[in-house]
């Protein structure tokens, strides 16, 4: 949960687009200044088309970064989403980052990370996961989704799975899937659980976590405008140790909050 360099806003070129399902792109834009500037868990606001509609840029993690490239993982889910994974190579769009705060990967405390994603989710933690390996950390992920297709995995190492419907891998929640794998990732050392997916998910973890005493980080999910702290629009609650509840700007003081705020 660390503070982030000033943002740019910049044209850049799409230099590769590619499906890797029915509904998920994997963009690559060339983006020197956010990559050069870009840690794990920042994320970059993107006017996905050069038209008046949609009129407000569209939030969206950092997948990787390679070199002068960033690259951004997709799920179309309404207009923007899909207007954005049906942009065609050559094209530029306008992308304002990197924006928000970062995990906390370098922390002297912990010798294994647990990636926890669900869905789109999964979008951050190949960059999370690449940063953690080059500093010698293990790295496992735990992967969650409604059913086998919804499981984003592709580049990440050790990963261990849970569907909804059972499908593939374990059968249940992923945060399930933490509960039964608990026992034997504690035999990796000292334990820190790095998380991203739906808000109700993350929920769950970060109670769970909360009871077993595992230090935690989360990257939240709600509807931005402006992505720097102008609009309001981006409003959530959290819980302070004391119990008081109090409102943060997640484009701000977010994505990246400590569990415990989130815990029930
Ligand atoms: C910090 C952050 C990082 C994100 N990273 C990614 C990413 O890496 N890849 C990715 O595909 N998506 C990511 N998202 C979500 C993405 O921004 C939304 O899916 C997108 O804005 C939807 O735009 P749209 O025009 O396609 O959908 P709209 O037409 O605006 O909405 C379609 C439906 O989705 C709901 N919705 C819209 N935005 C959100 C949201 N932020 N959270 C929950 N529900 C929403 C709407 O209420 C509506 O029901 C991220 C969001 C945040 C806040
Ligand atoms: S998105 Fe505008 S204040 Fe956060």
């Amino acid at each position: 949960m660390l503070e982030t360099n000033s943002p740019v806003d910049i044209r850049a070129t799409i230099v590769k687009t590619y499906r890797i399902s029915s509904d998920v792109s994997i963009i690559t834009l060339e983006c020197p200044e956010i990559a050069a500037m870009a840690n794990p868990g920042n994320f970059v606001n993107i006017k996905v088309n050069n038209a008046t509609q949609p009129l407000l840029r569209r939030p969206f993690s950092i997948h990787d970064v390679r070199g002068t490239l960033i690259e951004i993982m997709v799920k179309s889910i309404g207009a923007g989403t899909t207007l954005f994974c049906d942009t065609s190579e050559g094209s530029t769009v306008m992308v304002l980052g990197p924006l928000g705060n970062h995990f906390n990967q370098n922390s002297e405390t912990f010798q294994t990370a647990v990636l926890v994603s669900g869905g789109i989710g999964t979008a951050p933690m190949l960059f999370l996961e690449k940063k953690l390996a080059a500093e010698g950390r293990k790295v496992i992920n735990l992967i969650g989704g409604r059913s086998k297709d919804d499981l984003l995995s592709q580049y990440l190492t050790n990963c261990r799975f849970a569907t909804d419907d059972g499908s593939t891998g374990f059968k249940g929640t992923v945060v399930d899937l933490l509960r039964s794998e608990l026992p034997d990732l504690n035999n990796e050392g000292s334990l820190k659980v790095f998380a991203c997916g739906p808000n109700p998910m993350l929920k769950a973890l970060a109670g769970f976590c909360h009871e077993h005493h595992l230090p935690c980080e989360i990257s939240l999910e709600s509807m931005m405008g402006c992505g720097i702290g102008i609009c309001y629009g981006c409003s959530v609650e959290v819980k302070d140790p004391d119990g008081s509840i109090r409102s943060i700007l997640l484009c701000r003081e977010g994505p990246v909050i400590d569990a415990k705020l989130f815990a029930e």
